[in-house]
């Protein structure tokens, strides 16, 4: 061990400093105090590869952790300021960087400082400074430092340099949430951290995390082709929570991003996935807090797939094979437009009022009975929810995919100003044809407006049997 004695002016104050010798790979864990200064030393050239005894200069990755932080006083409100690190490669710069030596390392995320050599180095230097607090803060700062020659030890999974893994939060309900994660790595070895009140200025440390971590949910996995979905349960409604992708190479651990997740406050949105015939669905539906979510899920698919069977029909009397209708779509392309289309307007998508106010142009209040397909209000019996509405351009799609034939609408024009519609069991007159509306037509009201859109029509969809055609009409009513 190296050790050595300096006299550092800091704020006015003469500290006694020990260099603690880092060895490659290891972390290594430290508390400091207000205002004090401390000092490491990593020797790349002396940590020799399997094979090879000559000592080399080795490009080097240093990371350093915050896992807990002081106590600010009570009436404290802004953030809880960082670690700092200085480093110097040189001993002609300074074999103790600090404030007034050395490069201060800017690359911090969070509770996470990295720095990586570029070059290779023969010695590393690094001076970890905590900030200077007055005397009604307790406590000290807690770290983890660790430096390798073979990559980060303390690495964050990302999507966008590179790394193939996309983390996402599919929807939550009351106590769910459910998660997705594509790229490669469909091993045993990925899991999911759930953590409450982890310090903001602490999220990309996954010591800080793993303090936080919360113990009573459990997590049910299932491969899918694409990835992997995680349905967390047992979390407690209307609460707030980090989630994180865990991925373990060994004893090496890499996090994600984190994702901040609120349950909702409402017990009548029930989140879904794995639907046999919608496949695409995966979020929460309206529907009655006491039934139990297999039989949610099995009453909306077999719905959607009874309401596709008249355009199920209609498309086979279309000879897809030899008759071509669009340079760029076929039959294939309208029939998996069309079901993904179906499958949002005839499940939607329910929220909580209190998650969306950012959004609210996005949402409508749902009165009980007020369903737009009467169907919900008889066999789910949700009651007052929120619907969270689809994005138009799954109608667009649709349109663009399908056979003219077929005459499919979206709403056209500035229809910003027209009233959502609502239901009416009526018989109305479309397309020179009286159609009766009803439960047992499948008849779909189709809001827009997300993100881009910033209309709200109403469009109804009909599907008229003959004997002689099974004809899809669509109209749209404002
Ligand atoms: C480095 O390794 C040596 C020998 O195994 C050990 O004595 C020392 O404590 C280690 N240092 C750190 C910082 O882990
Ligand atoms: C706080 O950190 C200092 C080093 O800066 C250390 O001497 C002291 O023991 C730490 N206090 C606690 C309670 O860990
Ligand atoms: C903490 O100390 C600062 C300066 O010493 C003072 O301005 C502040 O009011 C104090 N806060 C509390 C809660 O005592
Ligand atoms: C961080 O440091 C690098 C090199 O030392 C420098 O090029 C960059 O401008 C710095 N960034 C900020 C935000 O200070
Ligand atoms: C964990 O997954 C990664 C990515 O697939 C893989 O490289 C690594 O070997 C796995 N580790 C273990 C211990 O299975
Ligand atoms: C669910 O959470 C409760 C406390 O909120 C706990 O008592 C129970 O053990 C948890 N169940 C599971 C399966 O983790
Ligand atoms: C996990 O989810 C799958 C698919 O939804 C389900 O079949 C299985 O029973 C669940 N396992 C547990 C332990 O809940
Ligand atoms: C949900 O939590 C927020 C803030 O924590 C609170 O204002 C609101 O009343 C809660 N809603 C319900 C339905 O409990
Ligand atoms: C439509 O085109 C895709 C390729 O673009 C092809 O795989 C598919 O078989 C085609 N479907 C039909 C019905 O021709
Ligand atoms: C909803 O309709 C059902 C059946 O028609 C009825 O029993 C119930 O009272 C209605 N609820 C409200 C809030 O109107």
């Amino acid at each position: 061990m190296l050790f050595l004695i300096a006299g550092i002016g800091l704020a006015c104050v003469a500290y006694a400093q020990t260099t603690v010798q880092l060895n490659d790979s290891q972390m290594w864990s430290a508390s400091i105090a207000s205002g004090d200064l401390q000092h490491y030393y990593f020797d790349a050239a002396a940590q020799r590869s399997l094979g090879l005894q000559e000592s080399e200069a080795k490009r080097v990755y240093l990371t350093l952790t915050s896992c807990s932080q002081p106590i600010a006083p009570g009436n404290y409100e802004g953030e809880v300021p960082s670690l700092n690190m200085f480093i110097s490669t040189s001993s002609e710069e300074t074999t103790l960087p600090g404030p007034s030596h050395g490069t201060m390392v800017n690359d911090t995320n969070l509770g996470r400082i990295s720095w990586n050599s570029g070059d290779q180095v023969q010695n590393v230097w690094i001076g970890v400074v905590a900030p200077t607090l007055t005397d009604n803060w307790s406590g000290n700062w807690t770290y983890q430092i660790a430096i390798s020659t073979q990559g980060w030890m303390h690495p964050i999974l990302s999507d966008n340099d590179g790394g193939s893994t996309i983390f996402n939060l599919e929807d939550t309900d009351d106590t769910h949430a459910l998660f997705t994660a594509s790229g490669e790595h469909q091993k045993d070895n990925r899991s999911l951290l759930v953590a409450s009140s982890v310090a903001p200025e602490l999220r990309y440390s996954l010591c800080a995390v793993d303090r936080a971590a919360i113990s009573d949910y459990t997590v049910n996995t299932t491969r899918t082709p694409d990835g992997e979905h995680f349905l967390v349960s047992n979390l407690t409604s209307n609460s707030s929570y980090m989630a994180y992708l865990i991925e373990s190479t060994g004893s090496l651990r890499s996090m994600s991003a984190p994702i901040h997740i609120q349950t909702k406050a409402d017990d009548n949105c029930r989140l879904i996935y794995g639907l046999g015939f919608c496949d695409q669905v995966a979020y929460s539906v309206p529907a009655k807090a006491s039934d139990t979510t297999d039989s949610i899920r099995e009453r909306y698919d077999d719905q959607a797939r009874q309401l596709f069977e008249p355009f199920n029909i209609a498309i086979s009397q279309f000879n897809c094979e030899t008759t071509q209708y669009s340079l760029v779509r076929n039959c294939t392309d309208c029939y998996q437009d069309y079901k993904r289309w179906l499958c949002a307007v005839s499940i939607p998508r329910c929220t909580s009022i209190s998650q969306t106010i950012a959004d609210t142009v996005a949402v409508r209040v749902v009165d009980a009975n007020g369903s737009r397909n009467p169907w919900i209000d008889e066999a789910l019996e949700p009651g007052t929810w929120t619907e969270l509405l689809p994005c138009i351009d799954l109608c667009y799609q649709v349109v663009q995919s399908c056979p003219p034939f077929m005459a499919f609408n979206c709403p056209k024009g500035d229809l910003a100003s027209l009233q959502y519609g609502y239901w009416k069991r009526s018989s109305i007159d479309a397309n020179g044809m009286s159609v009766q509306l009803g439960p047992s037509y499948p008849t779909l009201s189709y809001s827009s407006f997300f993100r881009l859109y910033f209309y709200k029509p109403e469009i109804y969809v009909y599907y008229k049997h003959s004997s002689i055609n099974h004809r899809m009409i669509v109209t749209v009513y404002a």
